[in-house]
C-alpha cells in the first residue's frame, strides 16, 4: 500500500465518519473500516500474501492507518456525545427568571366569614353557639313553634318536604326548641345554619342561611332584645351611627313580634330602612313546649338572614353571586 492509497483510505474514512449523525450510524461507519469484514481488516489478512521482505513495513503502515482511523472514530464519538449533551441541556433548561407557578391562595366563603363574625360577636357577650339538623321533623320546624297543622303561617314558608314525613327546615327556629329542651335557664344561644324554601330570585335562594338567637330567663325583657341587637349591629358593621328600629310584625312563636330594620347614614343605601331580622318575645306556648313555666320564664328570640347581613356588609347587590362560584367574586373575600 503506497502513501497515496493510504491517504485516500484515511480521507474516505474521515468523510464516512463525519457523515455519521448518531451513535448507530457511527458504529456502522466504524465497522466498514475496522470491523471483521472491514476494509482495513481485509488488508491486514492479505498481508500474508505479501512478499516477506515488504511484510514488516506494510504491517507497520497498516497499523498506523488503523490507529489513525481509530483516532478519527474516537474524535467523532466525542463530537456526537457533546452534541447530544448540548441538545439535552437545551431541552431541559430551566428559565429561572420565569415567575413561579405558586399555589393559589385559598379563602373562606363570604357566607362562612359572616357566620364566623356573628358567632364571635355573640360569644363575646356570653351566648353559646348551637347546631341542629337540616332535615327536620315537622314538630320542631312548626308545631313546637306554636304553628300547628293548618295554621295559616305554614303557607308563608313554601316548604320542601322529603320522605318519611320529614322536611328541609324552613328556618333556624327549630334549633331554639332543640337547644332549650336540653338546657336550663339562663339560656343564651345562637344557632346559625342553612335553611330551605321553594323560592328563587335576585333576593331569594332556595337554600340560604339564618342565625337564630334565643335568650330565656327570669325577667328578660324586650329592652334586653333591643340592647343586644343594637349592640350586635354596631359591632357587625363596625360603626355606631346605624339606626335600629323595631316595627310591629307577626310570628306565631313570638308575642309581641317585631321586624328589626336598620338605616345607614351614608353610602349607597343611605336613608333607606332595611329589614334585617325577625324577632319578638317568646310565646308562652313555646316556653311551655320547651318544658318551662311561662309564669316564671320569659325570653326573646330573633332570626336574621345571613346573606342579607353579608350583602349589606360587603355591598353585594345580587344574592345569587354567593352561589355562582365565580372565583373573581370569591377571591375578593380571601384574607
Ligand atoms: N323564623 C323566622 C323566619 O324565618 C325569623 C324569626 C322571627 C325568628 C322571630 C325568631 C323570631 O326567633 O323570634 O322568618
Amino acid at each position: 500500500m503506497d502513501t497515496a492509497a493510504i491517504d485516500t483510505l484515511i480521507g474516505q474514512a474521515r468523510e464516512t465518519l463525519a457523515a455519521a449523525a448518531d451513535a448507530a450510524a457511527l458504529a456502522n461507519a466504524k465497522a466498514r473500516y475496522l470491523g471483521r469484514d472491514g476494509e482495513l481488516t481485509r488488508r491486514m489478512k492479505e498481508l500474508g500474501k505479501a512478499a516477506p521482505a515488504e511484510r514488516a513495513a506494510q504491517g507497520k503502515r497498516l497499523n498506523e492507518v488503523k490507529q489513525a482511523i481509530e483516532a478519527l472514530v474516537a474524535e467523532r464519538e466525542a463530537q456526537i456525545e457533546r452534541a447530544l449533551l448540548a441538545e439535552r441541556l437545551a431541552q431541559e433548561a430551566i428559565d429561572v427568571t420565569l415567575p413561579g407557578r405558586g399555589t393559589g391562595r385559598g379563602g373562606l366563603h363570604p357566607i362562612t366569614l359572616t357566620i364566623e363574625r356573628v358567632e364571635e360577636i355573640f360569644r363575646s357577650i356570653g351566648f353559646d353557639v348551637a347546631d341542629g339538623p337540616e332535615i327536620e321533623e315537622d314538630f320542631f320546624n312548626f308545631t313546637a313553634l306554636n304553628t300547628p297543622e293548618n295554621h295559616p303561617a305554614r303557607s308563608m314558608h313554601d316548604t320542601f318536604y322529603v320522605e318519611g314525613g320529614l322536611l328541609l327546615r324552613t328556618h333556624t327556629s327549630p334549633m331554639q326548641i332543640r337547644y332549650a329542651r336540653l338546657h336550663q335557664p339562663p339560656i343564651r344561644v345562637i344557632a346559625p345554619g342553612k335553611t330551605y324554601r321553594v323560592d328563587s330570585d335576585a333576593t331569594h335562594s332556595p337554600m340560604f342561611h339564618q342565625v337564630e338567637g334565643l335568650w330565656v330567663d327570669e325577667g328578660v325583657s324586650l329592652a334586653d332584645l333591643k340592647n343586644v341587637y343594637t349592640d350586635f349591629v354596631a359591632q357587625f358593621f363596625e360603626r355606631d351611627d346605624i339606626e335600629v328600629r323595631f316595627r310591629p310584625s307577626y310570628f306565631p312563636f313570638t308575642e309581641p313580634s317585631a321586624e328589626i330594620d336598620i338605616r345607614f347614614p351614608d353610602g349607597p343605601l343611605a336613608g333607606r330602612w332595611l329589614e334585617v331580622c325577625g324577632s319578638g318575645q317568646v310565646h308562652p306556648n313555646v316556653i311551655r313546649n320547651i318544658g318551662l313555666d311561662p309564669e316564671r320564664y320569659v325570653g326573646f328570640a330573633f332570626g336574621s338572614g345571613i346573606e342579607r347581613l353579608a350583602m349589606l356588609r360587603y355591598g353585594v347587590g345580587d344574592l345569587r353571586q354567593f352561589y355562582e362560584n365565580d372565583l373573581r367574586f370569591l377571591q375578593q373575600f380571601a384574607r
